[in-house]
This record gives structure tokens, sequence and C-alpha cells, in this order.
């Protein structure tokens, strides 16, 4: 946390447990003292709080909502301007960098469904802002000096100066989600300044953005490189839309086998989360002592890449193997969310934005894998997997792809 500026005593007061006792009278109306029967600390409250959000129920339904609007608005040839494009064929053809262009999509989207245009209003490059950060985020791991790191520190400052201000706006001035206004309001009441508010709600910024957008890129290059593959999800897709255009979520999500497997399959290949658990007490796993104290690592991708639990093939990607064997996303060996007191609450949310990417997508566009400048490549491969540079989850690939984006002629 205080690699996000939060002072350390703020750190303490996040943690600190019966927040009634220290929390002033003229915030009685917050959470904390009124909807807090067992007195649990900020963070233990926050973590129910993201729940509330992000699993199924109506606050869920709203977000994706939001977001399908300006997905909606957004995914259209003339719409497609900026940094991402990197050839202009013609008034129906671009061609894109598949990388600049995922991330720029989601993006876009998610931060509008999450806090509203105001944000943009205030800072029209908010988006670039961070993701220049969020480029050298691994560094915060490592705590490194503003000396060796000055464009992730430059880019985390104005990051959080922009949605201090945000927060600063009167309340009618401004529409964040649920979660997004209780953290403020809840961080007020315990005695965070705006900056330091802005520094937890940076902390949650990054679990929304970080890892979607290389997930799909990771599917999209897959299905483009393996034409039965994308064939066979484009059918799904179609099937899923109906005759004014509309695309049915239900139906993506339950109707749809090689997506799921195509999703499934990015998931446990490009991921190395490592859940980080500490002994309460003395234990054993297997015939190993660990001490009370202890700090556990838990990196996903080495079960996920084992041969136990998924095969002889499985530093392959193969989407189908989820088809053939419909209990492999219950294996033991599949943990792409984490599990436990911080299995991923946004797991919805990641599913659901990036379904409706790729639907919007495959459904508006004809897609080839070209260079640059727009020249299609016969049997293009999918880049390899950056392994070199550690990765909070979802991981980069060492090149981007191109591709060719042609507005499709598709018969309702
Ligand atoms: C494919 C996309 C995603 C992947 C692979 C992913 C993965 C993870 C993992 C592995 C954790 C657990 C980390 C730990 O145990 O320390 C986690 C936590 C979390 N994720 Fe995600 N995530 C994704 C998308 C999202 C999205 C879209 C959101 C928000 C909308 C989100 C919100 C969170 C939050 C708030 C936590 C912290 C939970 C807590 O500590 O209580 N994630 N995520």
């Amino acid at each position: 946390m205080t690699a996000f500026g939060i002072s350390k005593k703020n750190v303490d007061r996040s943690f600190q447990a019966d927040p009634s006792s220290f929390i002033p009278h003229s915030y009685s109306h917050s959470l904390l003292v009124s909807d807090n029967p067992r007195q649990k600390c900020y963070m233990h409250l926050q973590s129910d709080w993201f729940k509330k959000q992000l699993l199924p129920g109506a606050s869920l339904t709203q977000l994706q909502d939001d977001y399908s609007y300006h997905l909606d608005r957004v995914m259209h040839l003339e719409k497609f301007q900026g940094h991402f494009v990197t050839s202009h064929q013609s008034d129906s053809e671009v061609t894109v960098s598949l990388g600049r262009f995922t991330r720029h999509i989601l993006s876009h989207c998610s931060f509008r469904a999450f806090f509203d245009e105001t944000l943009f209003e205030l800072e029209p490059d908010f988006a670039k802002i961070y993701q220049t950060w969020e480029d050298d985020s691994w560094k915060v791991f490592y705590n490194y000096p503003y000396i060796l790191a000055k464009d992730l520190h430059d880019a985390r400052i104005r990051a959080i100066d922009t949605l201090a201000r945000y927060y600063q706006l009167p309340h009618e001035a401004r529409k964040p989600c649920w979660l997004f206004g209780v953290m403020n309001s809840e961080l007020e009441a315990i005695g965070f300044s705006s900056t330091d508010r802005a520094g937890m709600v940076m902390m949650i910024v990054w679990a929304i953005n970080n890892n979607a957008h290389y997930i799909c890129f990771w599917m999209i290059s897959h299905m483009l490189c393996n034409q039965e593959l994308f064939t066979a999800v484009r059918s799904e897709i179609d099937a899923c839309f109906d005759g004014k255009g509309a695309v049915g979520l239900d139906k993506l999500l339950s109707q749809c086998p090689s997506l799921d497997g195509t999703w499934n399959e990015a998931l446990r290949l490009y991921n190395a989360s490592t859940a980080v658990r500490k002994a309460t007490a003395d234990c054993y796993i297997g015939n190993k002592i660990i001490h009370k104290d202890d700090q556990i690592f838990g990196p996903v991708r080495n079960w996920q890449l084992d041969g136990h639990f998924f095969g002889e093939d499985a530093g392959t990607f193969r989407a189908d193997r989820w088809l053939k064997r419909k209990d492999l996303a219950r294996s033991r060996g599949f943990t792409p969310f984490g599990g436990g007191h911080t299995y991923c609450p946004g797991r919805y949310f990641a599913q659901r934005e990036t379904y409706l990417f790729i639907a919007q997508l495959l459904r508006r566009f004809d897609l080839q894998v070209a260079d640059a400048e727009g020249t299609t490549i016969p049997n293009p491969q999918v880049p390899p997997v950056e392994i070199n540079l550690p990765s909070p989850a979802a991981m980069r690939p060492v090149d981007d792809m191109h591709i060719k984006v042609k507005t499709r002629n598709v018969v309702s």
C-alpha cells in the first residue's frame, strides 16, 4: 500500500479492528459504524464490498450494462483512431496493433463503467498515464526507488493526482460505481486524505485493468493462427446475436463451448499469479514443517502446466481439451483467479468484458494477421510469452501482433 503513496499511519488504520472506536461522531452514518456488526477493520469490510459490487447481482449487472453501452459505441471502424492504428487501407479497412487495440478498447469501456466520463474531462490522457504505470508495475514488488524507476513513479503520481481531483469534485459532479463511491466515503471516515483515498482506489484500478487485456490478446492471437478454432468460435458467437444486432450475454456465457475452451486455455497458459500466504501457526504440508510467520508462495503456472492435471501436451494451447473433459475447470490444478480469502471477486466481470469484446470484434469485422503496414502474413504464428519479466498475473507477449480489421457484411 505504501507503494501507492499511502502513509504508514493510514495503512495501520485500515487494518485496525473496531473502527467505531476511532471514527468521529460526524461519520456515524459510515458503513464501518452502522453496518459492521462484527467490527471488522476497513480492509476486511472492503473485501465484502468487492463481492457486493462484483459477484452476480444488481451491481454487477449495472456495471456490465454500462460496459456494453460503451463497447457498442466504440466498436466501429470510424472510431478506430489513435496510437493503436498502424496503417489505413481504406474507409472499411485498417491495420491495428493487437496488443494496443485490446488494451485501448477494454480500458476505454471499463474506466467509463467504473467511473464516468468526468474522469476523462479532468485528464483526457488518464488511460495512457495509468498504462505507463502498469507497464512497469512489476517493479512495485521490488520497491524500485525513484532514481531507477522514474516513469513508474511519475505516472503513479499523475494518475493518483487525477483520481484525487475526481474525488474532490462535488458529489453531484461525478458518478462512480457503487464500490468506488463507498470506498471514498469510508476511507474519508477513517481519516484518509484525498490523495491516500485515491492511492487505495488506484490499487483496485490495477486489479481491474492489468489482466483482462492480455488474456484477450492471447485468445485472439490463438484464434487467428488456428482457422478451425476461429470458425468454431465465430459460428457460436453469431448464434448469440438477435435479428436487431444485439448480443445475448447469457447465451455467450452458456452456449459457446469453443469460446469457453479458448478462455480457459489462455487463463491456464498465460497466468503467472502467485498465491502468498503467511502461516499463523506451526503446521505441515505433506511432511514439510511450516513454522509460524513463514511465508508460503504458490506459483499457479507450475500447476497449470503440470502434465498430471492436463496431460502430456500440457504446454500446448488446445482449446478442445476443455470440451473433452468438462471436469477440468474444477480441477485443483486450475486456479487462475487464486483462491481462499483473496479469490478474485472480478472473475465474473473479467469473463463478461472479454466475451463481449470478442463477440463484437468477430461479429462486426473480418480479421487477418498482417504486418504493421497491412501486408497479410500467411501461416501466422502466435508470439512467444514473456518469461523474463515478473508478472502479477496475466503474462505479456514478447512481440506484438498486427491485424487487418475490415468491416464485415453480416446478414442479421
Ligand atoms: C483475466 C482477468 C483476471 C485475472 C487472471 C485475475 C486474477 C486475480 C488473482 C489471481 C487474484 C488473487 C491475488 C492474491 O491472492 O493475492 C485476484 C484478486 C483480485 N482481483 Fe482479479 N483477476 C482478473 C480480473 C479482475 C477484474 C476485472 C477485477 C475487477 C473488476 C478484479 C478484481 C480483483 C480484486 C479486487 C482482487 C483482490 C481481492 C481481495 O484481496 O480481496 N480482477 N485477481
